[in-house]
């Protein structure tokens, strides 16, 4: 029975602890997440799509100018997003899905790959890279312009 109080300040403790650590990277999210456009819904994404749509939010904010999330902010910005991810489907487990998901979402809702035919798709491909350099978002490089592509294709309406 001697045990007992220490057992409970031990949790209250360590409740404390987590409770500290979940405020504090909501708040990074929060800060750095709404400098530019509204604060994304973290259920909104993947985690393997967040990981990516982060780097390319580094990549904007250089684009600025602005000073880049360090280390520290990245990792807590993770952090949030890895807890309140939405869950993958078997069928996401693509990379290219996943690079699609990333870049073709920042400026309009997620295309249907089915809604066009290949030869549509790459002509919007290469309007779409034209946007991007209009709007000061990276393009796709010559990798991910392949697998994009090629995600799009196999999907397409035939
Ligand atoms: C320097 C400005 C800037 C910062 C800071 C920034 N973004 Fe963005 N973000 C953009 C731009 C530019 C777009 C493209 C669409 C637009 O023009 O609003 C975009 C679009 C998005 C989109 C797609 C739109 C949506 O709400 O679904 C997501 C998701 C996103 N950003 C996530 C983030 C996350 C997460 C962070 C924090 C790490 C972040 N952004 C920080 C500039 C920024
Ligand atoms: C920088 C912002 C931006 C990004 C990122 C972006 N788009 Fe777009 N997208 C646009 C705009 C703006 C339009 C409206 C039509 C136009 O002006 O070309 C559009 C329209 C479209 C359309 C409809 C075309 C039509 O004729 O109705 C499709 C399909 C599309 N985008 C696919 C994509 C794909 C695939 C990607 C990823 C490779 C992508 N978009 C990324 C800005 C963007």
């Amino acid at each position: 029975m001697r045990r007992y109080p220490v057992l409970i300040v031990s949790l209250l403790f360590s409740t404390l602890l987590w409770a500290e650590e979940t405020v504090s990277s909501q708040d990074i999210y929060t800060q750095q997440c709404s400098r530019c456009h509204k604060l994304p819904d973290a259920s909104s994404r993947t985690f393997s799509q967040w990981q990516l749509i982060i780097d390319v939010m580094q990549h904007i904010i250089q684009i600025k100018g602005e000073s880049p999330l360090s280390d520290a902010e990245k990792q807590q910005v993770l952090a949030h997003l890895q807890q309140r991810a939405r869950q993958e489907n078997t069928e996401e487990k693509n990379h290219g899905a996943d690079v699609f998901v990333a870049r073709c979402t920042l400026c309009h809702q997620r295309p249907e790959p089915d809604m066009l035919t290949p030869m549509q798709w790459k002509m919007i491909m290469r309007l779409m890279q034209v946007r991007m350099q209009q709007a000061g978002v990276p393009q796709l490089n010559e990798q991910e312009f392949e697998l994009v592509q090629s995600y799009l294709i196999e999907q397409a309406n035939q």
